[in-house]
Formats: structure tokens, sequence, C-alpha cells
């Protein structure tokens, strides 16, 4: 088959390799019917996680039909559409049965593409095949389905859920990229007084107003703080998604904030913040982290289908997976471009 191959820092090809094949009982092979690129693939290509081994096939976002089943797998069979994670689960771990599956112990958690080879292939073996996908319903497109491989669960799980989003809250969002805007769109859901966007990009700015943020800043030009003090009565955001990874924007969250709010970051870190306790021992904040674990994906696939969160407005571009070095620059110059994310059909 063909796949995408991650040949060390810089280095990637579209080239033959050998088909996947079962090698535990609960594996399946599924048929990559739909794929796309994600921050993150970008940040393995710059060499920022090194512990990913030259020769890896990259992608960890999926839409396919299952092609071959383990022995020991029950819930799916050959010929069903499934979404394929980017949380494997082994379901059977402490993280796992807490709901956590991110953190999967027992061979689970961000794996596809990182640690065993990924999804932007003809076919994949995809490990704990029960637990790890999810049956596609009737009626919703492989595109649709597919921004919930990871960055709608991402922005709603991390960003919403985390922050404890409520009815009348003012909501401020630091990065408006695809989970940035992810997290816009649960936001929405709870129907908050005020989504504002903060990105040093208008066209990302643009985007967030498409994706139901109603006020937005350019924190390039313009002061985030003083305009959301501005807004909220001088309080500040009663929630602070962050949703870039960068040490400024996960400053300029916890100087947003309200006494008593939330802090969740979302961003993935390379370098230290500073946490100024100084100024935040006496307000009460709250501060999350975490990495995806899925728990919301049955929900959202159920928003998806009810027409409720419109998913395929993440989908900017179309490519055939052939043609993914294509889609890789475009994604790659999303300021030029405005890709939010690229869709790659077999
Ligand atoms: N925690 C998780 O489980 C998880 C899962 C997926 C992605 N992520 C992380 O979420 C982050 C966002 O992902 P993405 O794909 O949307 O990234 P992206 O790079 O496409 O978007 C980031 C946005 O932030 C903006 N930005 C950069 N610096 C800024 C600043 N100082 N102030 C305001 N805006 C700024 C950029 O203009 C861009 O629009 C990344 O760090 C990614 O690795 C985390
Ligand atoms: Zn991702
Ligand atoms: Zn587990």
């Amino acid at each position: 088959m063909k796949a995408l191959v991650y040949h060390g820092p810089g280095m990637k090809a579209w080239e033959e390799v050998p088909d996947p094949v079962i090698q535990d009982a609960t594996d399946a092979i599924v048929r990559v019917d739909t794929t796309t690129i994600c921050g993150t693939d970008l940040h393995i290509l710059k060499g920022d996680t090194p512990e990913v081994a030259a020769g890896r096939i990259l992608g960890h976002e999926a839409v396919g039909t299952v092609e071959q089943v383990g022995a020991g797998v029950t819930t799916v069979k050959p010929g069903d559409r499934v979404l394929v994670s980017c949380i494997s689960a082994c379901g059977r771990c402490q993280y796992c049965r807490e709901g956590r599956s991110g953190q999967c112990t027992g061979g689970g958690g961000w794996i596809l593409g990182y640690m065993v080879d990924g999804v932007q292939a003809e076919y994949v073996r995809v490990p704990f095949a029960d637990t790890s996908t999810h049956r596609v319903p009737e009626g919703v497109s492989d595109e649709e389905i597919l921004m919930l491989a990871d960055i709608l669960p991402t922005g709603y799980e991390v960003g919403v859920l985390n922050g404890r989003v409520k009815p009348g809250d003012t909501v401020a969002v630091v990065g408006a990229g695809p989970v940035g805007l992810a997290a816009i769109t649960g936001a929405k859901l709870y129907t908050p007084s005020h989504i504002i966007a903060i990105d040093l990009a208008d066209a990302r700015l643009e985007a967030a107003i498409a994706f139901g943020a109603d006020l937005t800043v350019n924190n390039s030009r313009d002061d985030a703080v003083g305009y959301v003090n501005s807004v909220t009565g001088g309080r500040g955001a009663d929630v602070a998604i962050e949703a870039v990874g960068v040490p400024a924007s996960f400053e300029l969250c916890t100087q947003l904030v309200r006494p008593g709010g939330h802090v969740a970051n979302i961003g993935v870190h390379g370098k230290p913040a500073t946490l100024h306790l100084e100024s935040l021992w006496i307000r009460d904040i709250t501060v999350t982290t975490g990495l995806v674990d899925a728990y919301s994906t049955p929900t959202l696939m159920r928003l998806v289908e009810a027409h409720q969160v419109d998913a395929a407005r993440f989908a900017t571009h179309h490519f055939k997976l052939s043609e993914i070095t294509d889609a890789y620059d475009t994604f790659q110059n999303a300021a030029t471009t405005r890709a939010i994310k690229v869709v790659l059909t077999s």
C-alpha cells in the first residue's frame, strides 16, 4: 500500500510500504476512506517530538471501512464504516475505566501516528478496535465525522468541559485555529453571553465569527485584557480557553479570567510558562490541563447527526489521498491559504 512516512525532521514521503497485518486479537485492519492533517503532525515534522521514530506512518484522524478483525474483536465487523479516534483505549486499565483513555496504561492513549503507524495511509492497523472505533451513523458524511477524531472532542473536553462553561458566561478563546474553533463550537452549546476570540491573525478571527464567536480581538494590535474587561464590566472572562500552546497565550489567559473563573489549557506546550501566583493566589482561579480522552465522542456524534453541531464547516480544502504532500503544503501555509482542515479522500 501507499502511506505518508516520516523520515526524520523536515522529511516525509508518500511511498510504498508493506500492508498492515493483524498483530493482536484485538486489532482491526481498516481501509482509510477519509483522513486529515493535524497541527500535531506539523510538530512531529519539525522535530519537536524526537520520540517519533523515523519510518513511522503519520496521522491520527480517520474514517474508514473495516476490512478484517482479530479473533477478539466483537463489536465491529468487516464492512462497517467507523471513526478511528486519535485516542486508542485498552478499555481495561484504571484510566480507561475512569473515562481517561488519554492516559491509558494498557497500551493505548495517543499512539496512532506517534508510537505506532497511523492513518495517513491506504490501510491502518487499529489496536483495541472495540474500544477505539465508533460506528458511523447513516446520513452523516465521512467529512463531518472526521472532525470527531480529534479537534471536536479536544475543544469540548479539554476546553469547554474542563473550563466549566455555563449559560450566561463570557468565554475568551485564545487561539482560533482548528482546536480553538472547535472550542467555540462546543461553548456555543451552553449559550454563553459572549464568546470573545483572540488571535494574532485576522483570517482566523473572521473564521471565529463564522463559527459563533460574537466578539474578536487581534492581540497583535489591541489590548485583549482591556477589551475583555470592557465587555464584562471590569470583571474579566468567566472562562479563558488557551488553544495555542505558547507561554504568552497561557499567561494571557490567566490575566483575562475573572476571580472565581476557570483557565482551561488545551495547547501543547514545549516551553515553560510562568504562573503568576503572586497575583493569582487571591483570585480563586482554577487552572486545568488535559490531553483529550475522547469520552465525549458519542455525545458529539449525536449532536452532528442531529445537526446541532456543524462539523462540515471545518473542512476548507479537499485532496485525493495520493496528493497528501500538496495537502501538507496547503495546511502548513494556513495564513495565506486560509485552511482550517484539509480533507483527504481515497
Ligand atoms: N490537549 C490536547 O489533547 C490537544 C489535542 C490537539 C491539539 N492540541 C494543541 O492545541 C493547540 C491548538 O491547535 P491548532 O491545531 O488549532 O493550532 P494552530 O497552530 O492551527 O492554531 C493556533 C492559533 O493560535 C494563534 N496564535 C499564535 N500565537 C498566539 C498568541 N500569542 N495569541 C493569540 N493567538 C495566537 C495562531 O494565529 C493560530 O490561529 C496546539 O498547541 C495543539 O498542539 C492539544
Ligand atoms: Zn491531532
Ligand atoms: Zn487503558
